[in-house]
């Protein structure tokens, strides 16, 4: 068994085959000089484990060019952040349903697919391969341990991630609750823990993805106000786009963590041992 990734998903797919004691095959990835997408792969095996973040429409098609090169293997497919899932539903009449494409076109011919923390797990019943969904929201709370915060307060930024942030917070064992946003005016709008207070203690607001940054940003000011001493800010899949780390930093986040399923100089906690833990659970069945 082998593991092959994209170019994006290097460090997890290595940190994963280390878990797997295997290797990763060698993927050259260039262009043609009109711009499409070239890859050159080292052997591949019977057994193969694709290790994937959507991260960009780039991914998304060295994903497919890898999932065609696998085509006569016994083929994984692990798509740590599934860029696209959110638009599974239509909002609008002619949207179009841009998780169930993806979904689709990913997973023709492959035998498993795994996410990490999917922001919508109903979009597992558009894959055309047995899908499930692991969750690092424990290992986010025992990173939070090693910051060795006292009392901290484990905030949800809207209760659609509560239940994410009550698996953060019982890994340490603290209080979690999740922002509740009151309009005072046409323009003003306050934020504010449902129910516990951060008075005189730190807070830590967990979410499923950063994107934007735009909600942790607002609410931080707010907590400070409200008398938190700390405010971090903490996710699975840091897609921080439009300069949300600057943003987050600015309002006053002492520091953003996310994990490696999208890698960046700020990924502090690693999926490879829940993948790995995942992939072997299969394995040994
Ligand atoms: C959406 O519902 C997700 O769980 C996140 O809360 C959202 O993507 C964060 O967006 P932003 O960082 O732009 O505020």
């Amino acid at each position: 068994m082998k593991v092959i990734c994209t170019e994006k998903s290097q460090i997890l797919a290595t940190r994963l085959a280390r878990a797997l004691k295997t290797t990763v095959v060698d993927v050259k990835y260039s262009r043609f000089p009109d711009g499409e997408l070239y890859l050159l792969a080292g052997e591949l095996d019977e057994e193969t484990i694709i290790v994937s973040s959507v991260v960009d429409n780039d991914a998304l098609v060295q994903l497919l060019l890898l999932i065609d090169a696998c085509d006569s293997s016994d083929l994984r497919l692990v798509i740590p952040y599934m860029g696209y899932a959110r638009q599974d539903k239509q909002f609008r009449k002619g949207e179009l349903l841009s998780a169930r494409a993806v979904a689709r076109a990913i997973s023709r011919g492959v035998s498993e697919c795994i996410t990490v923390n999917i922001h919508e797990p109903d979009v597992l019943k558009f894959f055309e391969a047995p899908a499930r969904n692991i969750s690092i929201a424990r290992d986010i709370g025992a990173y939070i341990k090693t910051l060795n915060l006292k009392n901290p307060l484990i905030l949800a930024p809207d209760d659609g991630a509560l239940a994410f942030a009550g698996q953060v917070a019982s890994e340490g064992g603290w209080e979690y609750d999740h922002l509740e946003k009151t309009r005072l005016s046409g323009e003003q709008v306050t934020m504010a823990p449902k129910v516990i207070s951060v008075a005189s203690r730190p807070v830590v607001i967990v979410d499923d993805i950063i994107s934007t940054g735009g909600t942790i940003a607002t609410a931080t000011g707010m907590l400070y106000t409200q008398g938190a001493t700390d405010v971090y800010a903490a996710c699975v899949h840091g897609v921080l786009t439009g300069g949300a780390y600057v943003r987050l930093m600015e309002a006053g986040v002492r520091d953003v963590i996310c994990s490696d399923t999208i890698e960046r100089g700020c990924s502090r906690i690693s999926a490879a041992n829940q993948i790995a833990h995942a992939l072997q659970t299969r394995m040994n069945r």
